[in-house]
């Protein structure tokens, strides 16, 4: 049997270059924290304890992350990544084999991590390194002449010779926990940053004889951490294009790959087209053949096939059947369903409401607290008056209802199927079925009637 999995997630930095109140790992990259991240690509690992090291704004860090499954950890100096790991041994198994993440290294995969701890053991430590053209502020990889690794090197500590290494030290590691902590503990901090280095174990687990295992990340961007606005900046839009590509291998048509925002999951079906600067956000699923025109933007939302979005319309939280059509102009709020064959056409708000198959409503309506049935014709300027100033009130509408323009339903109310209810009507009372109702005042006509004019002086 395996060793048990053990995670501790770096996440003590203040990060100064940000110029935030923000701890560093609660800025968002694609809609959530790079915390969450890291946190998502843990868990992906089953580990059976995932350890927290926070530090800077940890109120603010631990309350974000409220709902995660973590023993939080702090550390209430910042005296190095040594000295951070440290402070979760105490919680850790001694047969654990212990994987070390970061709280700023947001889009490590899991597959990569696979791989680390598949060459990690009781007797070997793994090291996930890359080859940089620039190896800049990362520590180096030294390699004895046989080729194994003897120990890193960090950059403001390196000799000429050693800074020109270009395999560097990602910083991820796995590592059997007995040995982990005896090393920990003999750690120094006689070294250029007066720090207590993660790095300084590998040579102190070369000479116990621990075999030193390096594999690579699938690409570069799973090691790239974040320190500035622009980094953050950089790794999004990097992380965008890694999302419109897979989107593209699936099928997907993309108008221009470089406009388009996945703050989530998006899931799509066969032959979907998504125009420029759309939005989504949180879990959305496209059914196949479902097109998004431009500059909409879609949260939670299930859509079902041969729908269109056309342009500038917001959806959060609705499911949306077939063949439905909505906007351009248009607000779904959240609960709403709509079945089959519905159109909501320009400035139509519709919340909290279910709509049957094959209604309509085109113009300038809110429709909220609303139930609607089949083949419906909801006239333009329609108003559900579903709130009384104190309480919301609901309205029920039956099938093949017309409602003529410029209508408001007072709710509570009902309006009988096949009922037809007059322009500019107040409707305060139930409508009966398959009757004309209208409350509009009788037009009348002054035979002769003349205009006022002015008098002369
Ligand atoms: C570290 C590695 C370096 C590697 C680089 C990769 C060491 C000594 N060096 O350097 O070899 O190339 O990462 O990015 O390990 N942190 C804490 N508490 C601390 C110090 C750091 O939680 O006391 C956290 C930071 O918030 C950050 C991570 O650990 O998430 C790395 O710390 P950082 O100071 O950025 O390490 P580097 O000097 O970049
Ligand atoms: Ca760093």
């Amino acid at each position: 049997m395996s060793a048990p999995l053990e995670i501790v997630i770096l996440a003590a930095g203040q990060g100064k270059r940000m110029y935030s109140d923000r701890p560093k790992v609660l800025h968002h990259l694609a809609g959530r924290s790079l915390l969450a991240h890291v946190l998502a690509s843990a868990q992906a690992l089953h580990p059976t304890m995932v350890h927290v090291v926070y530090g800077h704004g940890g109120d603010q860090v631990r309350r974000d992350l409220a709902a995660a499954k973590v023993n939080w950890v702090q550390q209430a100096q910042q005296k190095g990544t040594g000295h951070a790991v440290a402070q979760a041994m105490p919680q850790v198994a001694d047969q654990a084999l212990v994987l070390v993440l970061y709280g700023d290294v947001p889009l490590i995969r899991p597959q990569t991590l696979q791989n680390l701890l598949a060459s990690a053991g009781p007797n070997s430590l793994a090291l996930l390194t890359a080859e940089l053209p620039e190896p800049g502020a990362y520590g180096r990889i030294i390699r004895d002449k046989m080729g194994k690794v003897s120990h890193i090197v960090e950059s403001k500590d390196a000799s000429p010779t050693e800074a020109a290494v270009r395999e560097i030290n990602t910083g991820f590691m796995a590592a059997p926990a007995a040995r982990l902590k005896k090393w920990l503990a003999a750690l120094r901090n006689n070294n250029a940053q007066g720090e207590y280095y993660l790095t300084d174990i590998i040579a102190m687990a070369v000479a116990d004889g621990v075999a030193i295992e390096t594999r690579a990340p699938q690409d570069l961007s799973e090691i790239f951490g974040i320190n500035s606005k622009q980094e953050l900046a950089y790794l999004e839009r990097v992380h965008q294009q890694q999302q419109a590509q897979r989107l593209m291998n699936q099928g997907v048509t993309l108008r221009d790959p470089a406009r388009l925002d996945v703050r989530g999951e998006l899931i799509c079906g066969r032959d979907v087209v998504i125009d420029v600067n759309v939005i989504f956000e949180g879990k959305v699923t496209l059914g196949d053949r479902v097109q998004v025109g431009p500059n909409n933007v879609i949260r939670d939302c299930s859509i079902g096939n041969d729908s269109i979005i056309h342009p500038n319309c917001v959806l959060e939280q609705a499911l949306i059947g077939a063949d439905c059509r909505i906007g351009p102009f248009a607000r779904i709020r959240p609960e709403t369903k709509l079945a089959a064959h519905v159109h909501v056409g320009n400035f139509v708000e519709v919340k909290k409401s279910e709509v049957g198959e094959g209604s309509k409503m085109n113009h300038l309506s809110y429709i909220g607290d609303t139930s609607v049935g089949r083949e419906v014709n909801i006239g333009a300027g329609t108003i559900t008056c579903n709130y009384d100033g104190a309480n919301k009130h609901r309205t029920v509408i039956g099938d093949k209802v017309f409602v003529g323009s410029n209508t408001a339903l007072v709710a509570p109310v009902t309006v009988g199927a096949g009922a037809t209810i007059g322009a500019g009507s107040v409707i305060t009372k139930t409508a009966p079925a398959d009757e004309l109702t209208l409350t509009r005042a009788p037009q009348l006509t002054k035979p002769g009637w003349k205009r006022p004019v002015k008098k002369s002086k």
